[in-house]
């Protein structure tokens, strides 16, 4: 859904919340303006919107709230440049621009009767916790079997979602939430070590499980090395593919790898997939 006249054309939204994640992550809360354009809105997990600050441009971003938390959009920002930085410096109340949903989704409808493993790293677990949440909620729970969640950052401090992996996570049902952070910290107890080792250390068996990996290059590099171990085939991990993706609608030729506009056929790709793409990516 985009702005009923021109898909390009970003629909008027205002910030209602913005929750500090870290010294440099601001999750967003936003409703449309447009009381029917915001019943009317419907995401799937893993899709993204485009996020304007009026006078500055465009970002995409991931949305990290599900779609089953209705009245309202999440997105987790990172402070890098000019957009986000514009972004950074509202306040509840301002106006934003919004575009979107682009992208295809996670399918949970393949992955229903599986058990699932999240792994996540850095601000990356965004796209990540809209699945979560997803499954988790009560309406779908039923549809699969084990969640583990095994999340890392490099400092306590750089950990996103603290309220959902300490407190809501964990109480869920059948869900087991690891966190790991890359070195140790005199107030931390948990866990220290990278994300990589840190999933052959918990050593969820590939059998009849599905692995969804989001974070850093290297962290996936690694990870999926950690999975292939574990006897993971590449058509059990999804992971999304983080490119230029300036339109999101097939338009501007920037996303693509080889043949493959991402913004059309992904950002959420199998392994295998990934794989059988050209070696540019
Ligand atoms: C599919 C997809 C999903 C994404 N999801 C998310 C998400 O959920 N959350 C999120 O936070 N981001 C996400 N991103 C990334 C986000 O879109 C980019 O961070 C954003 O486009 C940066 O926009 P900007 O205008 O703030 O940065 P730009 O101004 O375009 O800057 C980009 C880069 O240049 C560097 N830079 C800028 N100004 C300077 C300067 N003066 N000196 C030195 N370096 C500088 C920045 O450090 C940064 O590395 C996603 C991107 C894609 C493609
Ligand atoms: S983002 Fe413009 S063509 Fe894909």
């Amino acid at each position: 859904m985009g702005h009923p006249d021109n898909p390009l054309l970003p629909m008027p939204a205002t910030i209602q919340k913005i929750i500090p994640e870290t010294p440099d992550v601001n999750t967003f809360r936003v409703t449309l303006d447009d009381p029917e354009a915001q019943a009317a809105w419907h995401h799937e997990p893993g899709q993204l919107a485009m996020l304007s600050a009026f006078g500055v441009g465009e970002a995409m971003f991931s949305i990290s709230s599900a779609p089953t938390r209705k009245g309202y959009l999440e997105f987790s920002v990172k402070r890098m440049g000019h957009v986000t930085s514009a972004l950074h410096q509202l306040a509840p109340g301002a106006s934003i621009g919004l575009r979107g949903p682009y992208g295809n989704h996670f399918p949970y409808g393949k992955m229903r009767g599986k058990d699932l493993l999240f792994i996540g790293g850095g601000f990356a677990l965004a796209p990540l916790r809209s699945l979560i949440d997803f499954v988790l909620d009560p309406a779908h729970r039923g549809d699969y079997g084990h969640v583990d969640i095994i999340y890392g950052a490099r400092s306590s401090g750089d950990l996103c979602f603290k309220r959902d992996l300490f407190e809501n996570w964990p109480q869920a049902e059948g869900t087991t939430v690891y966190t790991t952070i890359d070195v140790a910290e005199e107030q931390w107890s948990g866990h220290v070590g990278f994300v990589p080792a840190y999933v052959e250390e918990v050593a969820p068996s590939g059998e009849s499980r599905v692995a969804l990996v989001c974070g850093p290059p290297v962290m996936i590099k690694f990870t999926l090395q950690a999975l292939d171990k574990l006897g993971f085939a590449d058509d059990q991990v999804y992971s999304t593919l983080e490119l230029r993706m300036k339109c999101g609608i097939g338009k501007c030729g920037r996303c693509n790898i080889g043949s493959t506009f991402v913004c059309l056929e992904g950002p959420v790709f199998t392994m295998a997939q990934i794989k059988a793409l050209p070696p540019e990516f």
